[in-house]
């Protein structure tokens, strides 16, 4: 039986409730397909801190290093915002992105019919929005040197951050985005603002070079202000969308929208260590005012799983199982708060676990 060593990061907030369920899924999947998991949990960003004192202790590094994939909650909260950024919560997630070398972070936007009402724009905006962000994620403006703040003896100050992108991280993920495009409905949209950033036209001409090797693939070039603009007009003209870090981060939050809830929304960020290793977590972040209550929607993580065995696993076939067991399960109308609307059943995050597996013992 091939085992699969896990990495179980639950972090903060509603990420320690959603993440267990993820993970009974996953155990679930593993029982029924007959795959062997290997689960470790170890801490990361605001929990760690308290702990351990750092956002990302050297354990849970050495632990993600040696994973198969990570499983990761969210991190961040109020408790933690006013220490100096290079210690805050966030930093646990970037480090592990950034140590692991995680360049390619996959994020579906997908309007699922049942919940069409539960966005806030109107049904003939989203229905029928499939759209898959792919944000590069160890480049551009987050991680560009140099970075830092200088006082002035007037009491002023200047801040500086650099938006630095290399040909090579440009090719690569351009290559990881052209790569999904062919496996859906081979239309690529790059997002950058050439008309005013260097590092934007640099992006822009290694895109159209990468698009050499993709005949069948229709690219076009999007300004990123454009975008955000077209995303909530008319949705529907995207299949898959490849940008760079800052400008996917905000782009796929706002995607989210579309598909009703950021409850509903996985993650996978992939190309570590030579593809060996992928991070799955729900895009939602940690949301400090539903964290303890039991209310918090556990469909992204459980949907991250689905995205686990499908790209680090290569499990398809198990991954669908997962995807069809949501389905049918807001298909008889159960809701978690965020998606919950008149004529629909309320249910909590456990009892959501709940449904969702147990269809998913059903359809093996
Ligand atoms: C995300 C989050 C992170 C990011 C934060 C928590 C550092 O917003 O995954 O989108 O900005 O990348
Ligand atoms: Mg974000």
């Amino acid at each position: 039986m091939a085992t699969y060593r896990i990495a179980v990061l639950p972090g903060d907030g509603i990420g320690q409730e959603v993440t267990p369920q993820a993970r009974r899924i996953l155990e679930l999947v593993g029982r029924a397909a007959g795959l062997g998991f290997d689960f470790e949990t170890a801490l990361v960003g605001g929990s760690a801190i308290d702990e351990a004192g750092t956002p990302l202790p050297p354990a849970t590094l050495a632990l993600c290093r040696q994973a198969h994939a990570i499983l990761f909650g969210a991190v961040g909260g109020p408790k933690w915002d006013t220490l100096p950024q290079e210690q805050r919560p966030e930093r646990g997630l970037l480090g592990i992105r950034k140590e692991l070398d995680l360049f390619a972070n996959l994020r579906p936007a997908t309007c699922f019919p049942m919940l069409v009402d539960a966005s806030p724009l109107k049904r003939s905006v989203v229905e029928g929005t499939d759209i898959m962000v792919i944000r590069e994620l160890t480049g551009g403006l987050y991680f560009g040197e140099p970075r830092g703040r200088e006082e002035f003896a007037d009491g002023g100050a200047r801040a500086v951050n650099t938006m630095a992108y290399t040909s090579r991280e440009i090719e690569r993920v351009a290559r990881a985005a052209f790569d999904v495009a062919m496996k859906r409905k081979k239309r690529l949209a790059s997002v950058d603002k050439a008309n005013v950033l260097v590092v934007s036209q640099l992006w822009r001409e290694v895109v159209t070079r990468v698009a050499k090797d993709y005949p069948q693939v229709q690219l076009e070039h999007v300004l990123v202000d454009n975008c955000a603009m077209a995303l909530v007009h008319k949705p529907t003209q995207f299949d898959t969308i490849v940008t760079e870090n800052t400008f996917g981060d905000i782009l796929s939050d706002e995607a989210a929208i579309l598909a009703g809830s950021m409850g509903m929304l996985p993650s996978a960020s992939l190309g570590g260590q030579g593809g060996r290793v992928g991070l799955y977590e729900p895009v939602h972040g940690t949301a400090p005012d539903i964290a303890g209550q039991g209310v918090a929607n556990p469909i992204a993580a459980i949907l991250s799983v689905s995205m686990l065995l499908r790209y680090s696993l290569e499990r398809g076939a198990d991954a669908d199982h997962v995807d069809a067991a949501v389905l049918r399960v807001l298909e008889r109308g159960h809701r978690t708060r965020d998606i919950h609307s008149a004529g629909t059943k309320l249910v909590g995050t456990t009892e959501m676990g709940d449904l969702i597996a147990s269809e998913v013992e059903k359809s093996y």
